[in-house]
């Protein structure tokens, strides 16, 4: 059923001009050897892959990294060329279709390695893989010191081509000693290739936290971007804080119904807010299954008139009640109620959002459910 945009009852805008704006802002920042790996799993950190990932082909992203095949395969269908890391591991039932749909695996161990070289043979073909190295993430990669044991099995591999050599920061945003640690152990480990091979291959570490602690003189010529794409502000103190990133998602409901109730009313499930005085409430058409955690329960905020008004009582499934009493004029049924976005002297940012609600931004992006209607603008088409 199609909607007008007065129907919407819970909504995203996601901003194309202003992730393309981003992309190209970040890419002034780079140093010009550096790859832009497109981080767009998870459909696109929530902001939805296909026209997220149209945009960033058209601009100037050199290569993707999604989750799994699945999102892989909708990727590729999007653009066929275009390098794509599979930055899961991969079950070996999925080997063939990997191969099949010419993505790039990232892989992590010896059996990997020999399912990969079989699956290959069989299939008379090669297949391209990034080496991921486990510096201290504690996750995928090959553990650091065993790394010399997986390059020697890929000496006897030759269905197999190592593309890339990669490794992930378990502490960019937060430990810039440990991820110097990380980067050391990774550094020791790419010394172990031949010069040759070296000079061939694909060499990344740096997430968007990653990047702002960046050596500029170094042997990584690519890095993998997600959060800073999507307009998180980069912090303080990194080589991209002069960086300009804008916010490119705002998420909206509606004023469902608005009533008085006495002094004294609790509010919702629970009973977890009672109203001091006779009070003016509304009832928003959002809940926690279009992506409003109930962490955000008496202690989240939205932007209603310019003026933030609390969240009071337990966000429900599909209705949250919000506190109107800071208004001066009462807002009728069917106006915008805004959870993360700006007004003309109101802003709620996705990092405030995520604070209130009890998550990291990755999380608070990425929990915005499909019922959560996603519109695209560009800007000369708002
Ligand atoms: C392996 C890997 N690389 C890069 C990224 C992108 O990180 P960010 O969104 O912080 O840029 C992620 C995100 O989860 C990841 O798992």
């Amino acid at each position: 059923m199609s909607q007008s945009p007065d129907k919407l009852r819970s909504w995203a805008v996601i901003n194309l001009s202003a992730l393309e704006r981003n992309l190209r802002a970040i890419r002034m920042a780079f140093p010009d050897y550096l790859q832009y790996i497109a981080v767009v799993k998870a459909n696109a950190y929530g902001h939805g892959l296909a026209p997220v990932v149209t945009r960033l082909m058209r601009s100037e992203a050199n290569a993707f990294a999604v989750a799994n095949l699945e999102e892989a395969a909708r990727l590729k269908e999007v653009g066929k060329g275009w390098p794509v890391l599979v930055l899961s591991a991969l079950l070996p039932s999925e080997y063939k279709d990997a191969i099949h749909l010419k993505v790039c695996p990232v892989i992590s161990s010896v059996d990997e390695l020999h399912g990969f070289a079989a699956t290959a043979k069989q299939l008379n073909s090669r297949v391209g893989v990034h080496v991921k190295i486990d510096t201290g993430m504690g996750r995928l990669g090959v553990w650091y010191p065993e790394f010399q044991e997986l390059l020697n099995q890929l000496e006897s591999c030759p269905e197999v081509r190592m593309d890339g050599l990669c490794t992930h920061f378990s502490s960019a945003d937060s430990d810039p000693e440990f991820t110097t640690v990380q980067r050391n152990r990774f550094l020791t480990c790419l010394d172990l290739l031949p010069e040759i091979t070296r000079q061939g291959i694909m060499v990344h570490a740096d997430n968007s936290a990653g990047i702002e602690s960046f050596p500029e003189s170094g042997p990584f010529n690519g890095a993998r971007v997600g959060l800073l794409q999507f307009g998180v502000r980069p912090r303080p103190g990194s080589f991209l804080a002069n960086t300009y990133t804008e916010p490119v998602l705002s998420f909206h409901s509606r004023i469902g119904l608005v009533k008085n109730l006495p002094a004294g009313t609790a509010i919702s499930y629970g009973q977890t807010y009672r109203l001091a005085k006779k009070s003016l409430i509304a009832v928003l058409t959002a809940g926690y299954a279009d992506g409003l955690p109930t962490r955000l329960s008496n202690r989240g905020k939205v932007i209603i008139h310019d003026t933030l008004c609390p969240i009071i009582g337990r966000v429900t499934m599909d209705q949250t009640v919000v506190d109107l009493s800071g208004l001066e004029i009462p807002p009728v049924v069917g106006e915008t109620a805004t959870f993360i976005g700006k007004s003309q002297n109101q802003c709620i940012t996705a990092s405030q959002f995520a604070e209130w609600s009890g998550q990291i931004e990755w999380e608070a992006f990425c929990t915005l459910s499909p019922r959560t209607q996603r519109i695209y603008q560009t800007d000369s088409a708002v």
